[in-house]
């Protein structure tokens, strides 16, 4: 089943971690609100199989889905792990009993949370960890070098492989930086919503990889007519339209779509082999906000 290409690879750089730029988001796999157990656990544990089964070798989450209960799905179906499998986690958050987020970024959260990821994904080590900062989308500033030190203490440990930073400025990845390595940024980016464009570029410059959450609007799914004219003009669907000009936008993006559905994943997997002509590339421009970056045809 393993597809012919998943959009190439990306190097972590100064690592020996290649990822497939095609990876998958387990984030959907909660019960409604990312709370609690999926409405059909069977699909949730069908959908991840077949992801790795189609050589998606990335796969995003964190132990507050759920909470708990994403981590759980991923080793009820896929361990023992096979080869060159990267879970990648995040830490600096937890759930309120109302279901809310809560920021966690204290050592004794920061470490429990490691503990909770290794517990819940029967892991020994955790391959790389994004430290959640920021609110709900959008980043703020603020020094993060308290949290960024406990997790370069715990990469010291061993329990942690590699570092990335979640909902960050510019500002608090080159503060990060100084203080341990940094190995790729989860930023909220979509073709409707790209506050990052100079970020990336930045990032991309330092070949290092820029992973868009809500590459799809997340809970609030893409919508625009736009979108619309250019699926139908390649005849394909507007998802697979946004995810395919996600990698066409830069060489260092790297794709975790979030679905529960089997069909949507073999639709966003599809995307991968999916090339925008220029023609239909300037339909785009409109969704940014008139945002002018010039894409790759
Ligand atoms: N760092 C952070 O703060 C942060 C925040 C949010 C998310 N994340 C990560 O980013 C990943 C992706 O984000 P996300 O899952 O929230 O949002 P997303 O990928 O932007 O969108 C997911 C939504 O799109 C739907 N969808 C997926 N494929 C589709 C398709 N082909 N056609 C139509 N609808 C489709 C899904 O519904 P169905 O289930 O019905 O397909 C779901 O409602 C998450 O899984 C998580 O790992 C990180």
């Amino acid at each position: 089943m393993e597809q012919t290409s998943l959009a190439g690879s990306f190097a972590l750089p100064g690592t020996s971690i290649v990822l497939n730029r095609m990876g998958y988001g387990a984030m959907q796999l909660a019960g409604p609100g990312v709370w609690g157990s999926p409405r059909d656990i069977d699909a949730a544990i069908a959908v991840l199989r077949e992801a790795v089964e189609s050589g998606v070798n990335h796969i995003d989450t964190s132990d507050y889905y759920g909470p708990h209960v994403t981590n759980q799905i991923i080793k009820q179906s896929l361990y023992p792990y096979p080869n060159g499998l990267v879970i990648a986690t995040k830490l600096g958050a937890r759930r309120g009993v109302d279901k809310s987020w809560i920021p966690a970024h204290s050592r004794e959260e920061l470490i429990s949370g490691v503990h909770d990821n290794l517990r819940n994904l029967a892991l020994e080590h955790l391959a790389l960890v994004n430290l959640r900062v920021g609110g709900m989308l959008e980043p703020s500033e603020g020094s993060i070098e308290d949290p960024v030190t406990v997790l370069a203490e715990l990469k010291r440990q061993g329990l942690i492989r590699q570092i990335g930073l979640s909902n960050i400025t510019p500002t608090q990845f080159r503060e990060a930086q100084k203080i341990t390595e940094i190995v790729c940024v989860q930023n909220f980016y979509n073709v409707a919503h790209r506050n990052d464009d100079a970020f990336i570029d930045d990032l991309a410059a330092q070949g290092i990889p820029y992973v868009p959450f809500f590459p799809l609007g997340g809970f609030t799914p893409l919508q625009s007519t736009a979108l619309d004219a250019a699926a139908a003009e390649l005849q394909v669907k507007p998802m697979q339209v946004a995810l395919a000009w996600l990698l066409q936008r830069s060489p260092n993006i790297l794709l975790i779509p979030g679905t529960s559905s089997i069909g949507h994943l073999r639709e966003n997997l599809k995307a991968a082999t999916l090339q925008i002509p220029s023609r239909v590339l300037a339909l785009l421009e409109s969704i940014g906000g008139g945002h002018k970056h010039q894409q790759r045809p």
